[in-house]
This record gives structure tokens, sequence and C-alpha cells, in this order.
């Protein structure tokens, strides 16, 4: 089959012919339909010094993926030749205190699809059944590629109550888009969202948000005039993984605000802790989904309207994946799609 494979321990994916994986007694083989390109796969393609120390090559790349089912393991009983299903990329270890409590997100020993062990962009992918996810609910396929970011955005988003609230996003990457189009469905009463790319932005204000703030311009603290408020926002959504974003976030909080941080920073870096503390702050850390519950509530928020069409901005086929790969890296797009469909 062809595979998208990091094989060499230098910059670059290289398109190849490789052996189609093995199924297991409780694996689910699919045929790869639609795939998403994350910052991680960016990451490993451009070979940085995160990938150098993650990755092992040779390795097939990528997580976020759609696909049918051609073939079942013989302990498989809840997922059918022919369903459309997506995977959850966290492979947990079923072990560990938390797995065995029940809160799979919580594995301190998670393997990532397409970062520890190959992934999905090649025309097949197998995987444990129970990471397999069946849309039960009828889903656009490329939509379907997504669920993973998607789910990101979810978490993120649904950690703390939003029902008429104030919500800061910082960072209009596609999971902010997509936490931004979450929010806004959800009932917050205002969505402010910030990035530094003007296409960002404006791929923002077509999800409908009630400012999207150039902070190359102006500072969260204006954002807040403009919108009227008095007394800083209720819950903050970090999604860029900047520091001056998650210091300008703390400085612009109501007192008992609630922020979760899904944007990882590359390093460590200082924040204002007086104010977090005498502001009586909650910092919540966000990996991941929370599994199974994340992907309830994705598609139950497609099945009650949710539209995210205007995150989606490039389609490729999978032998331009070069064109792809340039565009997702380029900082001005929304989520790109590949298809592998022939
Ligand atoms: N915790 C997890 O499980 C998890 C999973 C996926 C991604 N991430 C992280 O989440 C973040 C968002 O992911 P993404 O794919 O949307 O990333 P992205 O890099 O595409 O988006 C980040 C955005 O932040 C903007 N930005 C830069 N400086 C800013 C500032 N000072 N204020 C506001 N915005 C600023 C950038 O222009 C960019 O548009 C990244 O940091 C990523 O590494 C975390
Ligand atoms: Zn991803
Ligand atoms: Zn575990």
């Amino acid at each position: 089959m062809k595979a998208l494979v990091k094989e060499r321990a230098e910059p670059g994916l290289w398109l190849t012919d490789v052996p189609e994986p093995a199924v297991g007694a409780d694996d689910v083989l699919v045929r790869v339909r639609r795939t998403g390109i994350c910052g991680t796969d960016l990451h490993i393609r451009a070979w940085d010094g995160w990938a150098q120390q993650s990755i092992r090559t040779p390795l097939i790349v990528g997580h976020e993926f759609a696909g049918e089912v051609v073939e079942i393991g013989r302990n498989v009983t809840d997922v059918t030749v022919g369903d459309l299903v997506s995977g959850e990329g966290h492979l947990v270890c079923g072990k560990c205190r938390n797995c065995l409590a029940g809160r799979r997100h919580m594995c301190r020993a998670t393997v990532g699809l397409g970062v520890g062990r190959d992934g999905a962009f090649a025309e097949y992918v197998v995987l444990p059944a129970t990471n397999i996810w069946v849309h039960r609910v009828p889903v656009d396929p490329d939509v379907a590629a997504i669920f993973d970011p998607f789910g990101n955005a979810v978490h993120t988003a649904l950690s703390f109550p939003l029902v008429g609230e104030d919500v800061l996003i910082t960072g209009a990457g596609p999971i902010g888009l997509m936490a931004a189009a979450v929010a806004t469905h959800a009932g917050a009463r205002h969505v402010m969202i910030t990035d530094v790319s003007e296409d960002r932005l404006d791929l923002a204000r077509k999800i409908g948000v009630s400012l999207a703030l150039d902070v190359s311009q102006a500072t969260i603290a204006d954002g807040q005039r403009m919108l009227g408020l008095r007394e800083g926002f209720d819950v903050g959504l970090e999604m860029s993984g900047h520091p001056s974003a998650m210091r300008d976030m703390l400085a612009n909080m109501t007192h008992g605000g609630k922020i979760a941080m899904l944007g990882l920073p590359s390093q460590e870096f200082p924040i204002d802790w007086a104010r977090l503390v005498t502001s009586m702050i909650t910092i919540k850390g966000v990996y991941g989904r929370e599994i199974f519950e994340t992907w309830y509530s994705m598609s139950v928020l497609l099945e009650g309207g949710l539209d995210l069409s205007p995150v989606i901005t490039g389609r490729y086929g999978f032998r331009d994946f070069e064109a792809a790969f340039a565009d997702a890296a380029s900082g001005r797009s929304g989520k790109i799609i590949l298809d592998w469909s022939n």
C-alpha cells in the first residue's frame, strides 16, 4: 500500500510502498478515505528538536483520519465491515492506575498513533477496536477526518460551564477556530478570539465570533472595552502556546475566572502568580480528548447543527502531499485535508 513515511532522520516525508498492516484478534482494519494534517505532522516533517527526540524512523505518520472498515479481528463485535469510522489516536496501556479506574485519557503511558507507532497517512490503518469510533450519525467525511483536533477543541471548550459567560480564546489556529465554534454554539455570551494572522482572524469572523482581535495591533484590554465588558472574561481557552497570550489572558480574567490551557509552550515561562492567587484563578491543563465522552459530544454537537465547514480551507489528493503540507505550514490556513480515495 501507499503510505507517507518518515524514512530517514532528516527533514522531509516520503510517499512509498509499504506492507499492509496485520490485523490482530482485537483489531480493526480501516481503508483510509481522508486525513487531516496536524501541527505534530509538521514537526515530524520539519525534523525539529521535538521530533528528533520523540520519533524513531521509519514511521508512517498521521493520526487524524476517517475511513471505512474492511476487516475485523475475531474478538471484535461492535464494529462492522463497511462502517464509516474515525480513530482515537491515543493508545492507552490498560494497566496503570488511571486506566484501571476508567480514566483512560489520563493514562501515564499513552502511545500516539503516527508518533509512537505507525499512523494513518496510508491506504490502510489498523487500530484496536477499543480506539475506533463508529459514525452512527451521518457526517461529512472531511469533518470525520478531523475528529481528533475537534476533540481537543471540545474537551478544552467544555472544561468549564460556558452558558451566558464571556469567553476569551487566544490563538485562532484550527483548534482555536473549532473551540470558538463550540463556545458560540454552546451558549457563551461573547466569544473573543485573538491571533496575529489576519487570515485566521477572518476565518474566525466567518464562524461568527463576537470579536476577532489582532493582538499585534491592539491589546486584550482594548478588546474587553470594545465588547463593553467591565470585570474581565469568565472563561479563557489558551490555544496558541505563546507566553504573551497566556500572560495577557491572566491579566484580563475576572476574579474566580477559569482557564483551560491546551496550547503547548515550547519552554518554561514566567506568569504573574500573585495575580493568579489574588484573583483566585483556576488553570486546567488539557491533553487530548476525554476519549469517548468527548467523541460522543462531538457527534451530538454536529447533529445539533454545529458547523465546522469554515474551518476546512484546503483539500488535496495524497500524491500532492508536498503542496498540502506547505499550505498547512503557512500559518494562514484552517484545517488541510488529504484525500486517499484513489
Ligand atoms: N494539549 C494537547 O493535547 C494539544 C493537542 C493538539 C495541539 N496542541 C497545541 O494547541 C495549540 C493550538 O493548536 P493548533 O493546531 O490550532 O496550532 P497553530 O499553531 O496552528 O495555532 C496557534 C495560533 O496562535 C497564534 N498566535 C501566535 N502568537 C499569538 C499570541 N500572542 N496571541 C494569540 N495568538 C497567537 C498563531 O498565529 C496561530 O494561528 C498549539 O500550541 C498546539 O501545539 C495541544
Ligand atoms: Zn492532531
Ligand atoms: Zn494506562
